[in-house]
């Protein structure tokens, strides 16, 4: 098979970029290692920057994220015995964020691209990019039994952090940043009334919490757990028992409990592969950066790397310009960096490092205080949740 762009992996960049380029003309095909249930079954973040929110527009799936995602203005931090409000809205020039869950908008991606003929091959095994550095590259991949291959002009890289792309990058040309935290969140979906309109990220002593939802009849509520900790050791009731404890009194008070129909412990941790771009192989998405989830970044660094690279690829395909592709590595890293910066900021302000002490302790309340002080340092903290601009 020929096409002009070869995308691996169908998580939310590849789906993305494979629908926009669809739209111009752009011929590609995207392999997923698995299947489209086991793909949707993955529960992940749900805070999209409205830049973001543009795209799913200009992707022409954004029907489904516009009724039933809901717009969120603002945030509540609790720490100290207080609540805190943030005005995004306020202090970002009007913008916000709006709270639609990864899981329904990967469904309405592959939606979109199963209905427009997009070729899509689930259940691709043993994927492998090849000739990276020529202008004829190709990606092998087996599926039931029989071997095939595509032949294209780019691979994109969109498979995540556990994908085949970043290691076909020679380890004398790729330079890795890690920085591993020393726990985890536990999180629970839950088929209950969340417990506040808008989300509340808490600062407590025994460890950091999150009160998220993903509609009015669903919640997403987190907890920090010791990297030790196995799901198996949490129970329902000794999740309620321990979010309880960490939120303020009255929000604990108010709070609807009920069986979990996910529980899963993520580590944290951030990660930066550079640079984005080996030939004629273009980095996307997981598969080159990861967040630790407090600052809501994740599927939105992701979000800006397609925007940057749909662009670059448009430039090409219609204009004959490549600067947007030489461009694509040192501009996509340059937005990475922030957000890890700010996921950073975000975590290290709000979560207990079993190593800290009392100096450190003091400067993470200090952070606090100086926040809700100053507008400037509001007005910070409200463009990077918004999203910083592309
Ligand atoms: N061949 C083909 N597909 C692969 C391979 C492979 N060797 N390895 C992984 N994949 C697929 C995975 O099965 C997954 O569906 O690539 C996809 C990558 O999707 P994600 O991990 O979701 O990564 P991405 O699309 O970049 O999404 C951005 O933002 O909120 C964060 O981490 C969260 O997934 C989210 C991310
Ligand atoms: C979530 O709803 O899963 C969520 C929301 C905000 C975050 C992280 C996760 O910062």
């Amino acid at each position: 098979m020929r096409t002009q762009v070869c995308i691996i992996g169908g998580g939310p960049s590849g789906l993305l970029l494979s629908q926009l380029l669809h739209l111009k003309g752009i011929d590609n095909v995207l392999l997923e290692k698995h299947t489209r249930d086991y793909v949707l079954a993955r529960i992940r973040a749900g805070v999209l920057e409205h830049g973001f929110a543009d795209l799913m527009r200009e992707a022409q799936c954004g029907e489904r994220m516009d009724r039933e995602g809901e717009i969120h203005r603002g945030f509540i931090i609790a720490h100290d015995g207080k609540q805190s409000h943030v005005d995004l809205h306020k202090y970002s020039g009007g913008n916000s964020v709006i709270v639609y869950g990864q899981t329904e908008l990967t469904r309405d991606l592959y939606d979109a691209r199963e209905k427009s003929g997009g070729k899509l091959v689930m259940e691709a095994d043993d994927v492998q990019p090849h000739d990276l550095t020529s202008a004829t590259p190709h990606v092998t991949y087996r599926k039931d039994g029989a071997e095939h291959r595509i032949d294209c002009e780019y691979v994109i890289g969109a498979d995540g952090f556990h994908g085949v792309s970043r290691k076909s990058i020679p380890a004398n040309v790729l330079r890795e940043y890690e920085k591993v935290y020393p726990f985890g969140w536990l999180g629970v979906l839950s088929r209950t009334k969340p417990v506040n309109p808008e989300l509340i990220y808490v600062k407590h002593e025994r460890g950091f919490a999150l009160c998220s939802l993903r509609s009015q009849v669903l919640s997403r509520y987190y907890i920090q757990v010791p990297l030790t900790d196995k799901v198996e050791d949490w129970s329902d009731d000794a999740f309620w028992a321990e979010l309880k404890r960490r939120l303020p009194a009255e929000v604990a008070a108010r709070l609807i409990t009920g069986p979990s129909i996910e529980k899963s412990i993520a580590p944290l941790r951030s990660f930066v592969a550079e640079p984005m771009r080996y030939g004629n192989l273009f980095l996307a998405g997981d598969a080159a950066h990861i967040v630790p989830p407090t600052g809501a970044r994740g599927l939105n660094s992701a979000a800006s790397d397609i925007y940057y690279l749909y662009h670059a690829l448009l430039d090409h395909y219609q204009k004959g310009d490549d600067r947007g592709l030489d461009n694509y590595s040192a501009k996509a890293l340059a937005r990475v960096w922030k957000a890890q910066r700010f996921s950073w900021w975000m975590t290290t302000m709000l979560h207990s490092f079993p190593d800290s002490i009392e100096y450190d302790r003091k400067l993470q309340q200090t952070e606090l205080e100086y926040l809700f002080s100053s507008a400037a340092a509001q007005g910070s903290l409200a463009e990077n949740y918004v999203g910083l601009p592309f």
